[in-house]
């Protein structure tokens, strides 16, 4: 059995899907198209990835119908704005070589100038009143953003796609999302991302954890796939990304085993509190250096 997430308009995700940041163009449409072959049916991209092109064109390599695959894109920064977000989407179908997309999020806030993250916002929510998109939602919001975006504009997000693995399980996120009716979606799910330089002398991976190991070991399952586990039975989305073909397949096979209440709760204990990602409120002025090209 799959999981599959009932957003809040009633559209259903499947809530593992195949993550391409950093995923390089040249391995994209391999790693996508493997991704689909052994049973993914969403894949998650970005404008800001340069790789939406390569994603649509593995889509259409595997030879499934568009149906039945769930898109998922972001919108960058630099588009944000009434029109440039309308413009945005027509860029972003232009390089996936779709119609409609399932699902669209603004890839983080702006919080020194909220007004155009709420702009970009409304075109979202024009984009979904002309069906154009399925869904919309954010990523990288804080509960303070989320508070400041719902007073201000009309369709509650579908999804809020934030940095979430055992060492950093943001359960203030968590429970702001849960109380709007938000699915929670993990970026860096198997915590990739925790090599990051901001650990300085605790800079270690979430992968070699033991706990993580010991649970795997009693499972015949590696690291990734409890993490991927736990994600998924505590009601949440994750999009592992790989593009080795055998990982590939490895973090989709995790639907033949169970964790216990114990175990996941063994997992939740892992949480250090501490970020490994870009903080969301510090807006970093070479965001605004990337511009999006044209489809
Ligand atoms: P690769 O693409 O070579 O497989 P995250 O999505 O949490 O940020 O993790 C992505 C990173 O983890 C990538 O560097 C990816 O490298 C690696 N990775 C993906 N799946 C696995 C796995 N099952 N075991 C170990 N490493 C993995």
């Amino acid at each position: 059995m799959t999981f599959d997430l009932t957003l809040n308009n009633g559209v259903v995700m499947p809530a593992l899907g195949l993550g391409v940041f950093q995923s390089p163009p040249a391995e994209t449409s391999a790693a996508v198209e493997t991704a689909l072959s052994v049973g993914y049916r969403h894949i998650d991209t970005a404008a800001a990835y340069l790789n939406e092109r390569e994603v649509g064109e593995g889509i259409r390599r595997s030879g499934l119908d568009r149906s039945d695959v769930f898109i998922e894109t972001k919108v960058w920064v630099t588009d944000y704005g009434r029109d440039e977000t309308l413009h945005a989407f027509e860029k972003a179908t232009g390089k996936l070589g779709v119609d409609q997309l399932d699902l669209v999020i603004l890839h983080q806030p702006v919080p020194s100038r909220f007004e155009t993250t709420i702009a970009a916002y409304q075109a979202l929510e024009t984009l979904l009143a002309d069906g154009r998109v399925r869904a919309i939602g954010v990523s990288n919001f804080t509960p303070a953003h989320l508070d400041r975006l719902l007073a201000e504009t009309e369709v509650v997000p579908a999804v809020n796609q934030v940095e979430l693995h055992p060492y950093f399980s943001q359960p203030d996120v968590r429970q702001a999302d849960e109380q709007h009716g938000i699915v929670t979606q993990a970026w860096s799910p198997i915590g990739g991302i925790t090599f990051y330089p901001g650990w300085g002398d605790k800079r270690r991976s979430v992968m070699d954890d033991p706990e993580l190991a010991a649970i795997g070991a009693d499972h015949g399952k590696s690291a990734a796939q409890v993490m991927l586990r736990w994600h998924l039975q505590e009601g949440r989305s994750a999009i592992p990304k790989s593009t080795n073909p055998e990982r590939i397949a490895q973090n989709f096979d995790v639907f033949d085993f169970e964790l216990s209440g114990d175990e996941l709760a063994r997992i939740d204990a892992l949480d250090t509190g501490v970020r490994s990602g870009p903080d969301p409120d510090v807006l970093r002025e070479e965001l605004f250096q990337r511009v999006i090209p044209e489809a």
